[in-house]
Order: C-alpha cells, then structure tokens, then sequence
C-alpha cells in the first residue's frame, strides 16, 4: 500500500470521525453519528494494521509473531470491550470512561517509552539522536498520559463508591499547603523534561512520569466524588492531547486529527457542563464543592411543612390537565423508570393532553444522560424539548410532573445570591399551575441544597419509588 492510499484513508477516516461528533450533537442522528465513528475506527485500523505490515517487510522483522500479537489483543481487548458495553449501566457510565481514559493515558506513556528505548524502529534516530522537536512531543505525550491514567484511576475508584482506599472516597481529600505541593511538582516536572530534551537520557525522562503519574493523583483527590463526571470529560480532553503528542512521534496524522478531536470536544464538554453547573472550571480543579454544601444545608435546613398526596391524585391532576410538562432527573435514571414513563404518556396522549418532556442540560450524572435514558424507551424526539425552549412555555403549563430531579428545578438558583447554585440557569416549573414532585424523601440533590419549589401551596409532594410511583399512575389512569 503506497503511503498517498495510506494518506487518502487516513482523511477518510478523519472526516467519518467528524461526521460522527456532528451526529452525536442531536439525539436524531446520534445512531448515524455512531455508525460514522464505528466505520472511521474500522477505516483508522485497518489502514494501520496494513501499514505496520509494509514497514515490518520492509524492516526484516518477524512479521507473524507480530501480526499474531496484533490480532490476539485486537480480539481479547475488543471481547472484553463488548462485554462490558453491554453490562454497564447507565447510572454507571462515567466510571467506565474513567477507566477507559486511563487506559488510553496509559498506552500513550507505553508508546513514549518504546520510542526512547529504540527510536530506529520508528524511524526516527539518526545515528542514536532523537530530533529535538520529537523530544519535546515525547515529553508532553508521556506527562499527559502519565496525568491521565494516575488521574483516571482515582477518578474511577471516586465514582465506583465500592472501593473502602481512601483516596477512592467521595469526599474531597485536603492538607495545608495541597496546591503548592502540586505547583512545586509540575515546575518539578517541567525542570526533568527540560533536562530529558537537552541530554535524551534515561533518568530525567523516568523521573518526569514517576512526577506525572504522582500529580495526576494529587490533583484528582481535593475533587468530590460529586464534580467528577466534569473531571472525566477533562480527561477525556486530556487523554486526546496525549494521542495527538503521540501521533507527531509516531508521524502518524490519524492519530494527530483523532486526538485532536477528542482533546477538543473534551475541553467543550468540560466547559458546556461547567456553565450549565454555574460552576467555574477553575473551581472544579480546586476541588472540595460537594462536601462543603452538604455539611451546609444539614445545618442550616429548618422543618417547614409540605403537601404530599398519592400516586391516584396525582393521576387524577394529571387526567383532568390539558397540558403536561415532564422533567425527568437523576431518580429517574435510578429507578430505571423510563419504559413506565413512556406507558403512562402514552396513556396521557391518548387522552388528548398535551405531553411534553423538558430536558436540563446537566439533569442526571453525564451530558446527555436524560436524553439518552428517553431515547432507550423511544420516546418521540418532538415531545423532547430542551431548556431554552420550554422555559418559556412553564406559565401556561397545567401540570409539571418533576420525577426524580431537584436541582435542575431548585428556584433558588434564581432568588437566592446566596445560594451556591445562584445564577445556574433552571427549568422553570415553578411557574405552572399545578406541580407534581416525585421523590423517596425530603433528602437533597447532588448540590445538597433545600428545595423551595417542594413547600410552594401549588406543588403535591409524591414519596416512593420513581417507578412504583409511575406504574400507579398508569393503573389509576386506566
Ligand atoms: P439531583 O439534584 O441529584 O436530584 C435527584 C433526586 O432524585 C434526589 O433528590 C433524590 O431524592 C431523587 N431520587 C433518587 N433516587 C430516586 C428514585 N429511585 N425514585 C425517585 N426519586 C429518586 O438530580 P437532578 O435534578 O437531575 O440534577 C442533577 C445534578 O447533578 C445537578 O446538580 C448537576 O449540576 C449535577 N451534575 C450533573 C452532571 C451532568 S453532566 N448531568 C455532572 C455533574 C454533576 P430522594 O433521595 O429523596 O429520592
């Protein structure tokens, strides 16, 4: 295969790749968008595996032990991707992208370190030397790597929840002088990646990951457990900038346009997540939100009284209403309640009312997760509306149906400066006539905040199970 075929897949690869993220953007095309990353990722390896065979010829190696290699670990890592595809959870989907990244950080500093040991294998040493500019992009490569598998790991272990280490806890892990420390150890870094470009020796290049792999724990543990899905996708971000130093060693452009993809698209996620959130990214990365707000509210929340009622008034509210609004949440994606739900609107519509699903965009643990939980029980994509346009639409609304979201309805992100979550834009269900809140208990949402919208005179409080709550509902409908 002459290397312009190589080129010429390599863009066609690339531009699948683009095809894929600009169908991800909408739950219409998202399965188009996911056939598009599916064929580029066939395209990218395949393409390589041809190439790695005509330069193996060309360099007198044993091509079949390799090839051998190759393939075994294409079918074991690929069988064990299937597997776990298919069993994880929604609720637990980020925990398996942490895992992921730092498979990937992991593979970065792998291939950084085969580069160095025999650069002439990659084409790359004349007489021994490495070019100084691959120098700096195997210095860059391996620390982001390093970062992001030390920091991936404790990532997972924080959302897994089921790990009794101490760096695996939830709670934000704090010592005086924690941000200096970090400080001192990347200008630390930086000093032995210098050293490792002016001499290409051995010791400051294993010093410079040893430091990266420890920095990559000591910033990920100030984090709560609960800022962690933004943590991830900055990872995400990192693990493709860490491809993309990579590609230039390797002088592979596949591997420089996919990492580039995905450091980018990380790094929007990262920021898109942090504004729905109204959280600072800075304020993310110094970590210690979670636990404070929760210690908090516990404090602070006095006794007020609440209307509560059954899941037969509430069918009978939402049976005499013309319009519904629907706000799904996290409790919703807990209870797996999303093919009952899409019953009980078919029971509605089939009434003749109104029924409309209002999405917030950091509603659930991950971007696109209430999104994805409706798309699983088919839920036509024109009742699905996001915030910007249904905010609107909430005063003239007969019945909000809140299950299992606090947060994303909380009107003291509105009323309250004081409040942590002020200025985080919400879904406005406290302007419709009626609301209806379903939860287990008065207990607080992910910010650990009291909920005003649940003691308003229009609002009936629901306590059970999302799912037991909705399948009541339906039998009452009926
Ligand atoms: P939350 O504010 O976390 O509230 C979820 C509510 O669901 C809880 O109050 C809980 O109350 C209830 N619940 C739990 N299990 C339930 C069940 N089986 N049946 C019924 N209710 C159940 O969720 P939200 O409104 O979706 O807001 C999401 C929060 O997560 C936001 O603060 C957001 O900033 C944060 N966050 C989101 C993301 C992304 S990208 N989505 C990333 C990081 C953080 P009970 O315990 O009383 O039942």
């Amino acid at each position: 295969m002459s290397m312009n075929v190589v080129t010429l897949l390599y863009l066609v690869a690339s531009v699948c790749f683009i095809q894929a993220l600009k169908g991800l953007s909408n739950p219409k095309s998202a399965r188009l968008g996911n056939v598009f990353g599916m064929a580029g990722m066939a395209i990218a390896m395949l393409t390589t595996l041809a190439l790695i065979v005509k330069q193996a010829s060309s360099l007198g190696s044993d091509l079949v032990l390799g090839l051998a290699v190759l393939v075994g670990a294409l079918i074991v890592g690929g069988a064990i991707g299937t597997v776990v595809a298919a069993r994880v959870e929604m609720t637990r989907m980020p925990e398996l992208i942490a895992a992921m990244h730092s498979l990937i950080g992991l593979a970065a500093v792998c291939i950084a370190y085969a580069v160095v040991s025999e650069p002439s294998a990659f084409g790359l040493a004349l007489g021994g030397e490495l070019p100084y500019g691959n120098r700096v992009e195997l210095f860059i490569g391996t620390f982001i790597g390093a970062i992001t598998f030390s920091g991936s790991v404790i990532a997972f272990g924080k959302l897994s929840g089921k790990y009794k280490f101490r760096l695996f806890q939830g709670a934000p892990v704090v010592y005086p002088g924690q941000h200096a420390l970090n400080l001192a150890l990347a200008v630390a870094m930086v000093g032995f990646g210098v050293a490792f470009f002016l001499t290409q020796s051995w010791l400051p290049f294993i010093v410079m990951t040893a430091i990266a792999f420890a920095l990559g724990v000591l910033i990920i543990i100030p984090i709560g457990g609960a800022d962690m899905p933004v943590v991830v996708s900055m990872l995400n971000s990192y693990s493709g900038w860490a491809a993309a130093g990579i590609g230039f060693s390797l002088n592979n452009p596949m591997l420089i346009i996919a990492g580039s993809l995905v450091g980018s698209s990380g790094a929007i996620l990262s920021y898109i997540m942090c504004r729905a959130m109204n959280r600072s990214f800075f304020s993310v990365l110094l970590g210690g939100f979670g636990a404070e707000t929760a210690a908090d509210s516990g404090a602070k929340r006095e006794q007020r009284p609440v209307k509560s009622g059954s899941a037969d008034d509430a069918a009978f509210l939402l049976g005499n209403a013309e319009s519904v609004v629907i706000v799904p949440g996290y409790g919703l994606a807990v209870a797996r309640a999303q093919h009952a739900l899409k019953e009980l609107t078919d029971k509605l519509t089939g009434k003749g009312i109104d029924v409309r699903y209002a999405i917030h965009p950091v509603a659930g643990r991950m971007p696109g997760h209430m999104n994805v939980l409706l798309a699983e029980a088919e839920v036509p994509y024109d009742q699905v509306f996001e915030m910007e346009d249904i905010n609107a639409e909430f005063g003239q609304t007969d019945v909000v149906l809140v299950l299992g979201a606090n947060d994303v309805v909380n009107p003291a992100a509105k009323t309250d400066p004081a409040s942590p979550i002020a200025g985080m834009p919400i879904l406005e269900a406290y302007k419709a006539r009626t609301v209806i809140v379903n939860k287990r208990s008065m207990a607080s949402g992910y910010a650990g905040l009291d909920n005003d919208l649940f003691y308003m005179d229009k609002t009936m409080m629901v306590f059970s199970d999302a799912k037991k709550v909705i399948e009541n509902m339906t039998k009452a409908l009926e």
